[in-house]
């Protein structure tokens, strides 16, 4: 944004991207009241051209599939330092489907957002949107719309005008806008009223659901949305999810959406893409990712509260195979018996290091588990109980190791109560527990997330 005054009166150019056209906002603002002298838009003269000239590809098929293929981005950071923000990724999001990238900050997802979108040069690689290689196809003509995060609405506009500028530039019929509008609008829950207001008088939420449609009436081929509802409020953020995942049943369209919040990902993608470090670390839908996490990694970041990770060794006593946790010195081990459908997948990992992880709802107090079996008994101290109504959160501690129940029960439990726990062994998981040497950091400190990717699920 540019912005310059004379006398009373300033003048503030701005550049943003509509529907990825790039677009020019000229206002002059009359201090003090800030009153608008005049205001008007431009769109690349060059853009405005081409796209007069293909205002009718809109109206083939919508169904299109994004095959990702061996992608890299190489950026040039520092000193020339070179720096891989997307390594390797290999993925194709099926016609239709709600594909969620999720990951920490920092892995990559929006850069292979905006590689797909167009706006990122590709460094290695090919991506395909319904079979044509877009590699050197300008965004404009990709056949796709984007959803950011920080809304980019024209504050001069009015909601409709902000919807309707797109198709106005691609040279629409008036007809066909307006019906295009009112059909979005009424998909969104905009009311008429709301179409004549300018963005400055909405709530956040309702901002959002502009953005949304002004790519909903461009009938885009694929939607690409970069954590859109990062600037709602909690409530606001579960309203709209909900509206997002209606909308893709109702347009089905493919739609990549990134977030870094795992509970969107579970609740709204049909298949979700755990990255971490530029690389993809599991693609599977939601329930898969929970019930069979690829790697330490994927395990501690999907579910909430997470899991819980022990590190030990298995041992063969007396005809069982027993999980026994690594202690800190001179305190008794965590020590419980492993499923037996499990066995035949340990046997190779008797006397090596491994991960124990069990989630929090698969503990439960022992008082509440009829005729429990001795040998999947944890005992654990509970530092903190957080009473939830529905369930009682336990935070616990062996010593060594501290780690989370959910019990189903409204439990009173006073702090430094040793507790005894049943573990559902049939749903832990066993994870390879490679050497932290190789991931040390600066000052001896461990990468402890590049070390979890490293730990590969045994069962
Ligand atoms: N222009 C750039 N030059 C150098 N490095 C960059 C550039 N843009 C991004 N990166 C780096 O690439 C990596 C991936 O960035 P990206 O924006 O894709 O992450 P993200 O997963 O979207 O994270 P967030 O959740 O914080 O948005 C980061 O390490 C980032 O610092
Ligand atoms: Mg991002």
């Amino acid at each position: 944004m540019l912005a310059f005054a004379a006398q009373n009166w300033v003048c503030v150019i701005d550049t943003s991207i509509d529907s990825l056209v790039t677009v020019m906002s000229i206002a002059w603002l009359k201090f003090p009241d800030m009153g608008f002298l005049a205001t008007f838009s431009l769109a690349r003269p060059t853009a405005l051209r081409s796209l007069r000239k293909t205002h009718h590809y809109e109206r083939h098929n919508r169904m299109a599939k994004v095959i990702i293929e061996n992608v890299y981005k190489i950026y040039t950071g520092d000193k020339g330092k070179l720096v891989t923000a997307v390594e390797d990724v290999n993925l194709t999001v099926e016609s239709e489907e709600f594909m969620v990238f999720v990951g920490p900050s920092g892995c990559g997802k929006s850069t292979t957002l905006r590689m797909i979108a167009g706006l990122e040069e590709i460094s290695k690689g090919s991506i395909y949107i319904d079979k044509r290689r877009v590699n050197d196809v300008p965004p404009k003509d990709r056949d796709i719309a984007m959803v950011f995060q920080n809304y980019a609405l024209y504050p001069h506009m009015t909601v409709y005008q902000n919807m309707a500028f797109g198709l106005q530039l691609r040279n629409f019929p008036k007809a066909e806008i307006d019906a295009r509008v009112r059909d979005a609008a009424a998909i969104l829950g905009l009311t008429p009223e709301m179409l004549e207001r300018k963005p400055k008088a909405l709530s956040g939420g309702q901002r959002q659901r502009v953005a949304v449609g002004r790519a909903i009436v461009r009938k885009p081929k694929v939607f690409l949305f970069d954590e859109p509802l990062s600037n709602l409020d909690a409530k606001m953020r579960v309203q709209m999810r909900t509206e997002i995942s209606k909308l893709h049943t109702r347009l089905n369209s493919t739609m990549i959406y990134v977030t870094h919040d795992q509970v969107e990902a579970m609740t709204m993608g049909d298949r979700i893409c755990v990255m971490k470090d530029g690389r993809i670390q599991q693609v599977a839908e939601p329930l898969d990712i929970y019930n069979t996490p690829a790697n330490l990694f994927v395990a501690s970041f999907i579910g909430s509260p997470p899991m819980n990770l022990f590190e030990g060794t298995i041992e063969n006593r007396t005809n069982h195979l027993v999980f026994v946790e690594k202690t800190k010195e001179g305190l008794t081990p965590l020590t419980v018996r492993v499923d037996e459908r499990q066995e035949s997948k340990l046997q190779s990992r008797i006397g090596k290091p491994v991960v124990f992880g069990i989630r929090p709802e698969d503990l439960e107090d022992k008082h509440l588990v009829a005729d429990p079996n001795p040998a999947f008994i944890i005992s654990a101290v509970a530092e903190v109980s957080e009473p939830m109504g529905s369930e009682t959160h336990l935070y616990l501690t062996t010593g060594t190791h501290t780690f989370i129940a959910r019990s189903h029960g409204q439990l009173r439990v006073e702090p430094s109560t040793r507790m005894e726990l049943v573990a559902n062994m049939k749903k832990a998981h066993f994870f390879d527990c490679v050497d932290k040497k190789d991931y040390v950091k600066e000052f001896g400190e461990i990468n402890v997330e590049k070390w979890q990717t490293a730990c590969g699920l045994i069962v």
